[in-house]
């Protein structure tokens, strides 16, 4: 990891509420762009073009709504990925612009690239359970993909590149041991069925206590998808440093909210529970349900990357993006059959774990906040009446037999 990406961000430069960001900060630029410009000022987005790669997915059409209602210019570029569309016609949010086609397709990239200043990279194919043995795809879309739009942005500059990496980078989350030291390197047994705890233990057989993970921890790649996720922020990264272009990777956790896909068993927990509790019955839950992770509304994934393209001293940081709480996968399980109105479909608890999974993991977001003043406005058990009542909206096809057999099949669940 680059020296600029492990700094901890111990002085606080300025401190802002979100949307009132009106501060002026000179940075180098490439010279496309005459070396120096001032970013951030509400009018310095108007009529400005983002290339949003991935815009017509989950996260994308969030962030394409916000560039938009922030005055820019939003370009779209998208392969409509069957699994996550099935429809195959993704409504298109009106003042964006579309490009329907593969991000591996250089001629595309150059031409979605003519004009924009910003890019936010979130093509990719999104899934760790599928990419423990669909490998092809995973790297030639998220890496192979990567490496195309990177290749088209040399001999087109843009002002800043912010890329959505994923808090599956870290593999196991942090944990402290009983004398409140840290552990940054943990990792539990292959074959955790069967053991006397899920969690990773310590020496004498006692589990470790999970801690908020930030930054610093290094980075211990569990599945094919996590590598993926960490070879498009590297390239990223390599190249934002290389060309002059300041470049952001967020490392997204569990991101939640309206317009998930709930065709797509292999992403969102959230989704995948919606499904199930939708078509009656009881959420699937692998190992004890006691893992825990982070949960963030997707509007404030939205937002946060809107942030990370403005800010100065975002570039060259990796960035988490989390809601700073943890819950555990039961709690999110109830939580959620209580909001759609189905409380008696209590969580089936599997016993069983996923090849590739880790059991904790939730984000320190004080860098996310230092840098970007960015603050969660949108907690799990305060914002599930909306996501309800946009999954009511939709035809439900529970699909999770069908990945919990895929993954059987092939010896990935333990
Ligand atoms: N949803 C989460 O919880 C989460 C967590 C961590 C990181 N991320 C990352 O955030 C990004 C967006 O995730 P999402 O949840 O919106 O996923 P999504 O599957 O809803 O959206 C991804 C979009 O990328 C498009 N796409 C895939 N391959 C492409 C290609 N080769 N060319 C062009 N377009 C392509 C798909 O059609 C889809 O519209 C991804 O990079 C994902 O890895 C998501």
């Amino acid at each position: 990891m680059f020296p600029a990406a492990r700094q901890r961000c111990s002085c606080i430069c300025f401190f802002f509420f979100e949307d009132m960001i009106s501060f002026n900060r000179n940075i180098s630029l490439p010279p496309r762009f005459g070396g120096r410009m001032v970013l951030n000022d509400k009018e310095n987005s108007v009529g400005k073009i983002v290339l949003v790669t991935g815009g017509f997915g989950f996260i994308g059409r969030h962030l394409v709504a916000d560039l938009l209602r922030h005055g820019y210019q939003v370009r779209v570029l998208d392969n409509v990925v069957e699994q996550v569309h099935p429809t195959g016609e993704p409504e298109r949010i009106r003042g964006a612009e579309y490009i329907i086609g593969d991000i591996r397709d250089p001629s595309l990239c150059r031409h979605a690239l003519e004009g924009a200043e910003h890019v936010a990279h979130l093509a990719a194919e999104v899934g760790v359970g599928q990419s423990m043995y669909e490998i092809a795809r995973y790297v030639g879309a998220n890496e192979l993909g990567t490496a195309v739009l990177l290749e088209a942005l040399i001999d087109r500059p843009v002002r800043s590149i912010v890329v959505a990496s994923s808090m599956s980078v870290y593999g196991e989350g942090l944990y402290r041991d009983r004398d409140g030291r840290l552990h940054n390197a943990i990792r539990r047994r292959v074959d955790v069925s069967g053991a006397d705890s899920w969690d990773p233990v310590d020496d004498a057989g006692l589990p470790f206590e999970p801690a908020p993970t930030d930054e610093e921890k290094p980075v211990d790649l569990a599945s094919i998808y996590a590598l993926t996720k960490f070879a498009q922020e590297r390239a990223v990264m390599i190249f934002g440093q290389a060309y002059g272009v300041p470049a952001i990777a967020l490392r997204l956790f569990n991101v939640f909210g309206a317009g998930q896909a709930l065709s797509n068993p292999y992403t969102g927990v959230l989704a995948n529970f919606a499904s199930r509790l939708a078509n009656g019955e009881r959420p699937l839950v692998f190992e004890d349900g006691k893992q825990r992770r982070d949960f963030v509304h997707v509007e404030d994934v939205a937002r946060a990357f809107r942030l990370a393209l403005e800010v100065p001293s975002a570039a060259g940081q990796v960035i988490n993006i989390g809601s700073g709480r943890s819950y555990s996968i039961t709690q999110v399980a109830e939580l959620l059959a209580a909001a759609m109105g189905v409380p008696e479909l209590r969580p089936e608890i599997l016993g069983k774990a996923r090849r590739g999974d880790i059991r904790h993991c939730f984000a320190s977001i004080e860098r996310a906040q230092d840098l970007l003043g960015f603050r969660p406005k949108h907690l799990l058990e305060t914002s599930l009446d909306p996501f309800v009542e946009w999954v009511k909206g939709q035809t439900v096809i529970d699909r999770s037999a069908q990945m919990r057999s895929e993954l059987e099949q092939r010896g990935l669940v333990a």
